[in-house]
C-alpha cells in the first residue's frame, strides 16, 4: 500500500532504514545524508508492506511545471516485485493533481556503468524518454555525464501509445496492475453519469485458456491478463443512449493506463463482435448477466516484440482552426 508521508520525522526514519540497507547502491555517505535531510520537505511517499516500510519515493519541484524525481529506494527483497512502479503512479498521480506538467529525472547516460543502464530501463518502462543532455556535469574523481530524462504527463502516454498485436512475456501481471487498470476504465465520463460500462479482470489461467480457446482469428494466445470490457445499453435520457461512447471512453483511459504502467495491449472489438459472436462465448465462460453485452477485450502483459506506429494522416489534414477552409 501507498501512502503519502508529511511527518518529518518518519520521512527521515523511512528515508535512512531504506537508503541504508542499500549499502552497495548508495556508497556515498555524504549524498545519502544530504538526500535524508532535504527529503524532508518533499512530497514523499512510501511503500508498505503491512508495518514495513519496503520503499520509498520523493519529487523534489524544479519549476512552475516540473518536478524531479529526486531520490528513490525500495528493499532488495521488494525488487522486480512493481513496488518501484506502484510509487511512481502515484507520484506522478500527484504531480497531474498538482499541475505538473514534466518529470524529470537527472541518471547518467546508458553505457557508461551497468547499474545505470538497469536503472534507465526501469525510467524508459515507466514512459521516461531521454532527452537532449541539459545537463553534464563531470565529477574529476568519478567523471560522468548527467543526463536528463523526461516523462510528459497524460499528453505523453496518448502520443506513445499504439496497438500492440505481438507476443506477450510469460510473466504474470500483478494484481495491484490490474486493479489500477480497470480503475482507470470505470473512472472514465459517462453519458448522464449512467456508468453503463463494467469490466471483469481476468487474470486466472483456466479462464484465460477458455476464453483464448474461443478466439477466432487466434488473437491474445500469450496474454497473461486480459480486461473484458461489458456495456449496458440503457438510455442515458429520454431515448439517448450513450452506451457506445461510455464504454469508448473507459477502454481509452484503460489502454493508457496499460501503456502508463509498461504493458501493450490491444482494442479487440471486431474480432469478437462481427457475425460469430465470440463476445456472446466469452459472455457465457464469464457468466455474464443477459442484461450486458461483452464489447471488447483488452490483453494486458510486457511485450516480446517491437512493433509499429501507423501511419496517421497528418494534422493539417485532420484539424483545423476557426474554420474548416
Ligand atoms: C472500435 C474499435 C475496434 C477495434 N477492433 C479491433 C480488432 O478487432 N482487432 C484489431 O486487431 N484491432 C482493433 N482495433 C484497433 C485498431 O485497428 C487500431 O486502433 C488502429 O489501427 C490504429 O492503430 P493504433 O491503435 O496503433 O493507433 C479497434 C479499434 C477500435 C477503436
Amino acid at each position: 500500500m501507498i501512502r503519502f508521508i508529511e511527518d518529518k520525522d518518519l520521512k527521515k526514519t523511512i528515508a535512512r532504514d531504506v537508503l541504508e540497507a542499500l549499502t552497495e547502491w548508495f556508497e556515498v555517505e555524504d549524498s545519502r545524508e544530504q538526500y535524508i535531510r532535504e527529503c524532508v520537505n518533499w512530497p514523499f511517499f512510501a511503500y508498505y508492506d503491512e508495518e514495513t516500510a519496503a520503499g520509498f519515493l520523493c519529487l523534489k519541484r524544479t519549476g512552475d511545471e516540473t518536478v524531479e524525481l529526486a531520490v528513490m529506494g525500495v528493499l532488495k527483497e521488494y525488487h522486480r516485485k512493481g513496488v518501484g512502479r506502484r510509487l511512481f503512479a502515484a507520484a506522478k498521480d500527484y504531480a497531474c493533481r498538482e499541475g505538473y506538467s514534466f518529470i524529470q529525472v537527472k541518471t547518467v547516460r546508458s553505457g557508461m556503468y551497468e547499474d545505470y543502464d538497469i536503472t534507465n530501463e526501469f525510467y524508459r518502462s515507466l514512459g521516461f524518454k531521454e532527452l537532449e543532455v541539459l545537463e553534464t556535469y563531470w565529477d574529476e574523481a568519478n567523471p560522468c555525464q548527467i543526463y536528463v530524462m523526461g516523462l510528459k504527463t497524460a499528453v505523453n502516454t496518448i502520443a506513445t501509445r499504439h496497438s500492440y498485436r505481438g507476443k506477450f512475456k510469460d510473466e504474470p501481471v500483478p494484481v495491484e496492475d490490474l486493479k489500477i487498470i480497470a480503475s482507470a476504465g470505470i473512472d472514465a465520463p459517462s453519458g448522464c453519469n449512467k456508468q453503463t460500462t463494467d469490466i471483469v479482470i481476468v487474470n486466472d489461467t483456466d479462464v484465460l485458456s477458455k476464453i483464448k480457446a474461443v478466439l477466432d482469428p487466434p488473437v491474445a494466445q500469450t496474454a497473461p491478463a486480459m480486461i473484458v470490457v461489458l456495456t449496458r445499453r440503457i438510455n442515458a435520457y429520454r431515448d439517448r443512449c450513450f452506451a457506445i461512447q461510455d464504454y469508448s471512453a473507459a477502454i481509452e483511459n484503460m489502454l493508457l493506463a496499460i501503456v502508463e504502467l509498461g504493458y501493450q495491449s490491444c482494442w479487440y472489438e471486431g474480432h469478437i463482435t462481427d457475425e460469430d459472436r465470440i463476445c456472446d462465448k466469452i459472455a457465457q465462460i464469464l457468466n455474464v448477466p443477459e442484461e450486458y453485452d461483452v464489447v471488447c477485450i483488452l490483453p494486458v502483459g510486457k511485450a516480446v516484440d517491437d512493433f509499429h506506429a501507423p501511419s496517421k494522416k497528418p494534422f493539417a489534414e485532420r484539424v483545423k482552426f476557426n474554420s474548416w477552409s
